[in-house]
């Protein structure tokens, strides 16, 4: 089985090849030097050296006989003078039905130690976008099942997301959260490409997915961060050559995953810096908005089908000004910015709700309850952002009956927008939540007409559906809506309620209310009835809570 298909790997390669042969002329790192007598290789094609065990793509040709080149795989024993084959063709990976269900590198060699896939064609990974001609919008919105990005970031079938952050805040538990929402509703097919991360976190995305059963429909393409610059430069165009196949011949639809696409850049930054190209602006590659217009400008949609894509972004020191994400950003149609302030509070998914974006989200194709809706909802939020520094200065106690409303509803928003996730479910210990788009709208609804606000903050906080809410609220807040909730003006209920707060203050002798107050300086109100629920609360949760809350300020 494995010679017969390797054979087949390199009889693409071969049959264009004849014998054109070069000499190795120098070798620094990955760049490599080789010299040819007569036919000069021309740009992109592949070289291989030493049986096949060294490749090389031609990325210049220096003069009349001279070629450089980056070696995708360890240069480790190539000499000077050692012979190079010309294959005559650029780099190819397997396309084909065959491929469906395994896992690949960035030669196409099958990493998942089953034999190499059969019934399967081999085709250059260097194409050209689709024509303009042939390009279709459909303006279509992709349900993800995650509350915060339904309502506020829809994403757009057939479009780009991105998600944004630096280190550590989230992107890939979110990025397979929503391999495992989508994946099992997705008709087409899905393609799942990992970029310079952990290698790691490609074994244990195959393992879950074997676990789920969503293999079959499943394609993976890993150049990690243990592989040259140049295997991870390459690796993008690998997947999406055969994303494009799913499209093209088989007339699918594809979800193209992404984790790391700041990884490519990356790789392309290092094979620019060791082809000695004059770095630009922060050490970038000159080149780098080509490279990547290149590669993005491939993943669209054609009147054969459609590939939507999520890519995750890493951002350098969380600036979102640096030059890498600035030119990713200009490829996506919907931005979802993660915020280490928010993973910090234990919001998850840390979305930052006021910089994140989706062109999708218009009256026009959201439709105009959904549309008012997310617009109140950050209007709301960010009228709690500029309040936060009075808070934080004079106390809540300071704010008009409406600006507490306001911090109320917001602090309510935030935690309804948190959601438990399945792949998060083993060191959390609370179940994942599908949230259906109804749910999360009526949701939000209902809070923003402070039907909530007598229900405590936690209470509010992990759940799936709004309907979740009760099972949460402790017991003893039970007795104050009935009072609270009767009187047709919130605000004199209100007032009475902070009236109250300094004297009990002072008096810290009476009964439950009293209790919270002293931390009460940075919170709303409503907050009293946090301190209660540790009884009912899961253990895991009120520290979670807590930390929130006290972070508030
Ligand atoms: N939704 C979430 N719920 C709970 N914890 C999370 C969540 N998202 C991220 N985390 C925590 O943050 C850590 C880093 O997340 P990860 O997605 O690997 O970050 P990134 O890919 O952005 O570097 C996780 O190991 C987990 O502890
Ligand atoms: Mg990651």
């Amino acid at each position: 089985m494995t010679p017969d298909t390797i054979v087949k790997g390199e009889a693409g390669a071969v049959q264009t090849g004849c014998t054109n042969l070069g000499k190795v002329v120098s070798v620094r790192g990955s760049v490599v030097d080789i010299h040819f007598d007569s036919h000069l290789p021309p740009i992109n094609t592949l070289l291989r050296a030493q049986n096949g065990k060294i490749s090389i793509e031609v990325l210049a040709q220096m003069d009349a006989h001279l070629v450089r080149g980056i070696a995708l795989t360890p240069t480790q024993g190539l000499a000077r003078g050692v012979s190079v084959e010309d294959t005559g063709g650029t780099l190819k990976v397997p396309v084909g039905k065959g491929i469906l269900s395994r896992m690949f590198d960035v030669f196409g060699n099958a990493i998942d130690r089953q034999p190499p896939p059969e019934d399967v064609q081999w085709r250059g990974i260097h194409r050209e976008p689709p024509d303009l001609t042939r390009r279709s919008t459909k303006s279509e919105v992709f349900e993800t099942g995650i509350k915060v990005i339904d309502v506020l970031v829809p994403l757009e079938r057939g479009g780009k997301a991105g998600l944004f952050g630096g280190a550590g805040v989230g992107k890939t538990v979110l990025l397979t959260e929503m391999i495992h929402n989508m994946i099992g509703h997705q008709k087409g097919v899905s393609l799942f490409c990992g970029i310079g991360e952990r290698c790691r976190e490609g074994e244990e995305l195959y393992r879950d997915m074997k676990a789920a059963g969503v293999l079959p429909n499943m394609v993976m393409v890993f150049g990690q961060m243990n592989e040259p610059p140049g295997s991870r430069f390459r690796v993008g165009h690998a997947a999406l050559t055969m994303a494009e196949y799913f499209r093209d011949e088989e007339h699918k639809d594809v979800l193209l995953l992404i984790d790391n696409i700041f990884r490519f850049v990356q790789a392309g930054m290092e094979v620019s810096g060791l082809m000695g190209q004059m770095p630009s602006r922060l050490g970038y590659q000159p080149t780098m908005g080509t490279e990547l217009s290149r590669l993005e400008e491939r993943i669209a949609n054609t009147d054969a089908g459609a590939i939507t894509s999520i890519q995750a972004v890493y951002v350098p020191a969380d600036d979102l000004t640096d030059p890498a994400a600035v030119h990713v950003f200009s490829h996506l149609s919907a931005s979802i910015v993660l915020s280490r302030k928010r993973a910090g509070e234990g919001l998850y998914p840390a979305v930052d709700l006021l910089q994140s974006s989706s062109k999708m989200a218009t009256a026009g194709i959201v439709g105009e309850r959904h549309y008012l809706l997310a617009q109140e909802i950050r209007k709301t939020l960010a009228q709690y952002e500029d309040l936060k520094d009075v808070i934080a200065m004079l106390g809540l106690e300071q704010l008009s009956p409406e600006d507490r409303q306001i911090v109320g509803r917001a602090r309510r928003l935030e935690r309804f927008l948190t959601q438990p996730f399945f792949a998060t479910e083993q060191f959390s210990g609370i179940p994942g939540k599908l949230v259906s788009l109804e749910d999360s709208l009526s949701g939000c609804e209902r809070i923003l007409r402070d039907e909530f606000k007598d229900v405590p903050e936690s209470a509010l906080y992990m759940i799936g559906g709004i309907g979740e809410v009760k099972k949460n609220a402790p017991p003893d807040k039970a007795k104050t809506p009935p009072t609270a909730k009767v009187p047709a003006n919130p605000e004199p209920a209100k007032k009475g309620e902070t009236g109250k707060k300094p004297l009990d203050k002072a008096e810290p002798g009476e009964k439950t209310p009293p209790k919270v107050e002293p931390v009460g300086k940075h919170e709303s109100p409503v907050n009293a009835g946090t301190p209660a629920q540790p009884k009912s609360q899961i253990k895991k949760k009120p520290e979670a809570e807590s930390a929130v809350l006290a972070h508030e300020s």
